[in-house]
């Protein structure tokens, strides 16, 4: 790659603290970006990742206006709420940059459609920090799917139990505070990647949302999704951020993805394959398939997703999260948010036409 490429990140929450003190600072110590400015409205956070970083007070803003328009710079992280993502990509188009904003693209699937067809019409890049589908797991039963060892793929199960009952467990006020947290802010990643495994659009989804009321929540904290793809794979989801005992909290999620021919199976970030033999009613035992080694290699999720973005940036192949790609998992979750309060299945491709 040529010279290190000029980013302006905004939003030191709790998330953009692992940004500054992790995944912009690895990419800037091997040369692949350089921080440019940071912004924050709150002067405790801007603090926080302007020491993490080790920036110039005249780097750090508190108004994103003044650092956009004060700051060269060839791209934008975003780190603020979803309610806020669109203000910063208006930002951004107005001074010519790049986007690589974080999931989900907007909090309503109108605010997606609006920023994916903005995006287009200035001619932009971005792409969307899709952080788990890109976790060292992740990638290595995606490859195992990938290889055709399992056959054609038939059905996917994923479960996903974390126990953040109680208020602010779940790191932000934001989400005790939202509609729907777990759709928007916890399984986004979750039907993005049963949608990736499964390898196709999502057709039809049917989704049932509630909140247990030991949950410290104002909205939907447990659902249970079942999807039906263009390819004819069916998959089910269900999760939980109010669970007794988080037996599958994020980072540790189950996922089973069954084909013609056999089965793999993650869970807590192990990955087994069972395949079929040629014999009479087979049985098998979870915890005693083939084991797979993970895949290796220096960066995993927004490590790695910041250097996709550059080196697309620099001529190299279009992100996979890509906006215009990217509203297929928004799509997911507003079509699951609709199925729930209608009682109705969802036609998914409807959302994204903008119907
Ligand atoms: N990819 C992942 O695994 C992952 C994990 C956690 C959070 N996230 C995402 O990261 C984003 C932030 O989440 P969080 O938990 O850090 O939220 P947070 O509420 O902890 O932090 C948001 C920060 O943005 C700042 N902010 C808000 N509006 C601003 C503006 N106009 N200009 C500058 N700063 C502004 C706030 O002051 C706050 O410090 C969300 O989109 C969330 O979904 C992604």
């Amino acid at each position: 790659m040529s010279r290190p490429q000029r980013v302006i990140h905004v939003g030191i929450g709790v998330f953009g603290r692992r940004w500054c003190g992790e995944f912009l600072k690895s990419n800037v110590d091997d040369g692949t970006i350089e921080v440019a400015a940071i912004v924050d409205i709150d002067p405790a956070a801007l603090e926080r990742g302007r020491a993490a970083l080790g920036l110039p007070a005249e780097r750090c803003y508190t108004d994103a206006k003044e650092a956009f328009a004060r700051t060269p710079a060839d791209f934008c992280t975003i780190a603020v709420q979803p309610v806020h993502h669109e203000a910063i990509v208006d930002l951004a188009i107005a001074h010519g940059l790049d986007i690589l904003c974080e999931k989900p693209i907007a909090d309503t699937m109108e605010a997606t459609n609006r920023i994916a067809r903005k995006v287009a019409a200035a001619g932009r890049r971005m792409a969307v920090t899709m952080s788990h589908r890109f976790d060292q797991d992740k990638t290595t039963l995606r490859r195992v799917v990938r290889s055709g060892v399992l056959g054609r793929i038939n059905a996917i199960g994923m479960r996903f139990h974390g126990d953040m009952r109680q208020h602010m467990a779940w790191s932000s006020r934001f989400r005790h505070e939202m509609a729907d947290p777990l759709l928007i802010e916890g399984s986004i990643h979750h039907l993005d990647i049963v949608a990736d495994l499964a390898g196709s659009r999502c057709r039809t989804l049917y989704a049932t949302t509630w909140r247990p009321d030991w949950a410290e929540y104002r909205g939907d904290t447990d659902g249970i999704v079942t999807l039906h793809f263009d390819n004819g794979v069916r998959a089910v989801y269900e999760g939980s951020v109010s669970h007794p005992v988080g037996l599958n909290t994020f980072y540790k999620e189950y996922i089973r993805v069954d084909g013609e021919r056999g089965s793999a199976i993650l869970a807590h970030r192990d990955v087994e394959v069972f395949v079929r033999q040629d014999f009479w009613r087979q049985q098998h035992r979870e915890g005693q398939g083939q084991k797979i080694a993970p895949l290796a290699q220096p960066k995993w999720i927004n490590h790695w997703l910041i250097e996709q973005f550059a080196r697309w940036r620099d001529g190299g192949p279009p992100m996979e999260t890509r906006v215009e790609e990217n509203v297929q998992a928004s799509a997911l979750v507003f079509a699951a948010i609709e199925s729930s309060r209608s009682g109705a299945p969802v036609d998914v491709q409807r959302l994204v036409a903008g119907g």
